[in-house]
């Protein structure tokens, strides 16, 4: 079974009108999906036709509501019920661009975070392969994703880590580490206080290599969209370019990616098909308008013209 962790789990809900009239009133249709990056991982995985679990923290009407998704969409779930108002975010299609409105989420008490991780140490003994996706909700401490690893790490299951800011920060500068860690470009040069381009990725290895806190990752993947990524792993630097295609909604992309790497490191893939597999779903992601939804009748078209070389 793969476990995948939403600490901040949402109400998706997106409206899409052809002109947004401001100061008026806009009639809407709205499409609701469980969302949190975790949740789109989940989604992409139940279509990989993988065994999952899905858990994390879920509260009031919103929750028992998200729950009723993630039923609809195939999804085990094992969440830890709190007493706050799981969260809704909205996504305004509009004029060609798309506006968002992200509720921060409830407050999670500690006894709450303490139930969580009891919850999570019991799933964890059934899993595979974990995944942590998404920021941490208020009321959580920044390394508790460091401490979910340790708990994985002590029972030999792989974690997948796809975070940012002060909760990507505590997880690499923890003496656990996780097994993969998928920074976009963006993320990841914050985190180095560089500007690299898809086109600088020998200037982006040597500073990897002088960081020491990358020294005990088995995979640093850098996603960087349409150019596709590049992995390192076992001394090796691995380049994976994406396919051309007809981007329709790349939103998710990167979740798809860590729900590939889940399914092949779950699967014990070798290397490459590690790699081809997360670009693969990357990609099948953006061909889709749905977030976290791979366009499946695709798959070999596309997991056979991602293009592996080693650097
Ligand atoms: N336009 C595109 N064409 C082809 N492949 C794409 C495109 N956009 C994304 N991908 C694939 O998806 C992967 C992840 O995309 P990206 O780097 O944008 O992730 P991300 O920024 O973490 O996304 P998110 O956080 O929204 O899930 C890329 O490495 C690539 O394989
Ligand atoms: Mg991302």
């Amino acid at each position: 079974m793969i476990l995948t962790v939403t600490m901040n789990p949402s109400i998706d809900t997106r409206y899409t009108v052809d002109h947004l009239i401001v100061d008026d009133v806009n009639r809407v249709v709205p499409a609701k999906t469980a969302g949190g990056k975790g949740l789109n991982v989940s989604r992409v995985l139940v279509q990989l036709g993988d065994d999952i679990v899905a858990t994390g923290l879920l509260g009031g009407h919103s929750g028992a509501y998200l729950g009723e998704l993630m039923d609809a969409d195939g999804i085990t779930h094992r969440f830890t019920p709190i007493a706050g108002e799981s969260r809704t975010c909205i996504a305004l299609l509009h004029d060609g661009n798309q506006t968002e409105l992200l509720e921060s989420g409830p407050v999670v008490s500690a006894e709450e975070l303490e139930a969580f991780v009891g919850n999570y140490t019991d799933l964890v003994s059934d899993a595979s392969c974990v995944t942590l996706s998404g920021s941490l909700p208020k009321g959580v401490p920044a390394d508790t994703y460091a401490r979910l690893v340790a708990i994985a790490a002590e029972k030999n299951v792989p974690v997948l880590l796809d975070t940012s800011g002060a909760a990507l920060d505590a997880a690499l500068d923890a003496e656990v580490k996780p097994t993969l860690v998928k920074p976009n470009l963006t993320e990841i040069n914050d985190l180095l206080g560089t500007s690299f381009t898809p086109d600088e990725l020998s200037e982006l290895q040597a500073a990897l290599a002088a960081d020491e806190r990358f020294a005990d990752i088995d995979w640093v993947v850098v996603s960087m969209g349409a150019a596709g990524s590049v992995a390192f792993h076992g001394g090796r630097v691995l380049r994976a370019k994406a396919p051309r295609i007809e981007c329709v909604n790349a939103t998710g992309s990167g979740d798809s990616t860590i729900a590939g790497f889940a399914h092949a490191i779950a699967a014990g893939a070798d290397d490459e098909e590690v790699l081809r597999c997360g670009n693969t779903c990357g990609t099948l992601n953006a061909m889709d308008p749905q977030t976290g939804h791979l366009v499946m009748d695709k798959w070999d078209e596309i997991h056979s013209a991602v293009e592996i070389s080693e650097l």
